[in-house]
């Protein structure tokens, strides 16, 4: 058992697959300092496994967090929470029938054929992306844009037409290993794309003047982890200066105020940026490409989960970006048509105050680079199933998370 705790706190490099029998996650409604600092001694104590905020370095009066808790550590925690007053409600009584219970979807249950209602492994994405290339190369090219740390080719789609000269948007899916539904949406965005190209005058517009950059999973290595070890992996898979801790916060490694507030120099945390800016393969490549692309890349999306929120800079200050008013209008358009499907609840605003802050992240990073329509949105849901969001849950949240993301198209379109 201690030796399934190490593994999950990252310590292991055996390749056997973690088993998360009698986990916990709860969800606690912190209402004064001293539950922050309540929350914060268990973590001392108990190591706990931050799910929102992303580290207990975040958590403040006020806020709701989940976290998740080894089986030994439950008695402990909730005999605690209770003694202290702290209003909890426990999201997964067995963490592990929440892995189970995800894989939900009753076609193809078991099979590796490639589906967009589907969570697929990388291999499976991957031959996916070739397909995607070769079936509709009049719309969509592939490009390698360098290798993983441990030597992975990462993709990219290029969608739009061919002549295209016009702006272009690039969209990152899954640089966060654990938030299985941001690939899905990249996967599902693209087949969208290519599906209505000939049949909806909207999408043939879209495709006809811009292109699309898409990249469907940013950090490949830690996905893959998460599919053979440990569900729960969040950073790249390199190794750090602490020979028991792998992995850097990729969405903590980029070039803007790095390692600075929301961010820590500690190989061990969840939100360790690296060990110098862009130290990362996954984090040079992504530059790189976005760098060799200026001339023409006008909006940066990047796609997490989740929260339900859609967040424009800045995240590593409290100062307000240049065109904040201008991003607050096109937030508030997007999240308009995203709920008008479903009625799905989505806050906006500046990230650094609507979630929390943080330095070195890809979208301040694009948006100091002259990219003025950089968004990170959160995605389904708030706090029920977190990362575990079941497959029968994909269809809606990328359908709705797909109006979104076609005003903002719409919007950088009408303005370049
Ligand atoms: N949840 C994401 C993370 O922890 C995004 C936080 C907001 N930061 C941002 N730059 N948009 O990395
Ligand atoms: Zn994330």
């Amino acid at each position: 058992l201690l030796w399934v705790w190490f593994c999950a706190s990252a310590v292991c490099s055996a390749s056997s697959r973690l088993t998360f029998h009698g986990h916990k996650v709860i969800q606690v409604q912190l209402e004064t300092e001293e539950h922050v600092k309540l929350i914060k001694s268990m973590d001392r104590d108990f190591s706990i496994d931050f799910w929102r905020p992303d580290s207990p370095s975040r958590i403040a009066p006020k806020m709701t967090a989940d976290f998740h808790i080894h089986a030994n550590r439950t008695e402990n925690v909730l005999h605690l929470l209770k003694q202290n007053n702290v209003q909890f409600e426990v999201l997964f009584h067995d963490l592990q029938a929440g892995i189970e219970a995800q894989r939900d979807s009753q076609r193809l249950r078991k099979s590796k054929k490639h589906s967009y209602i589907k969570y697929n492994d990388w291999e499976t994405i991957a031959d996916w992306t070739s397909n995607m290339a070769t079936k509709h190369s009049d719309l969509v090219s592939r490009i390698e844009i360098g290798n993983t740390y441990e030597g992975r080719p990462m993709y990219v789609l290029k969608v739009g037409q061919s002549s295209t000269a016009g702006p272009a948007i690039f969209m990152d899916c899954g640089i966060h290993a654990r938030e299985w539904i941001s690939p899905a949406f990249c996967q599902w965005f693209v087949k969208e794309l290519v599906s209505r190209y000939s049949k909806d005058e909207e999408v043939k517009n879209l495709l006809t003047n811009l292109t699309f950059y898409i990249l469907p999973v940013l950090n490949i290595d830690g996905y893959i982890y998460t599919w053979t070890t440990d569900r729960m992996w969040r950073k790249n898979r390199s190794p750090t200066s602490d020979s028991n801790c792998f992995g850097t916060d990729l969405n903590r490694n980029f070039n803007i105020s790095w390692c600075e507030i929301g961010s820590a120099d500690i190989p061990c945390t969840e939100i360790y940026c690296g060990k110098s800016p862009a130290s990362e393969e996954e984090t040079k490549n992504v530059v790189n490409f976005i760098l060799g692309h200026l001339d023409s890349v006008r909006a940066y999306i990047s796609i997490h989960a989740y929260s339900q929120m859609l967040l424009y800079p800045y995240s590593y200050t409290d100062e307000l970006a240049p065109n904040s008013q201008e991003l607050d209008e096109i937030s508030k358009g997007a999240v308009a048509e995203l709920s008008s499907l479903y009625k799905t609840k989505y806050v906006y605003g500046p990230s650094a105050s609507t979630i929390y802050p943080t330095s070195g992240s890809s979208d301040d990073w694009a948006y100091t680079q002259g990219i003025r329509y950089a968004f990170t949105f959160e995605l389904r849901d708030r706090g029920k199933r977190g990362f575990l969001l079941p497959e029968s849950q994909i269809r809606a949240t990328c359908k709705e998370t797909t109006l979104a993301i076609k005003y903002i198209a719409n919007y950088v379109l009408s303005h370049s």
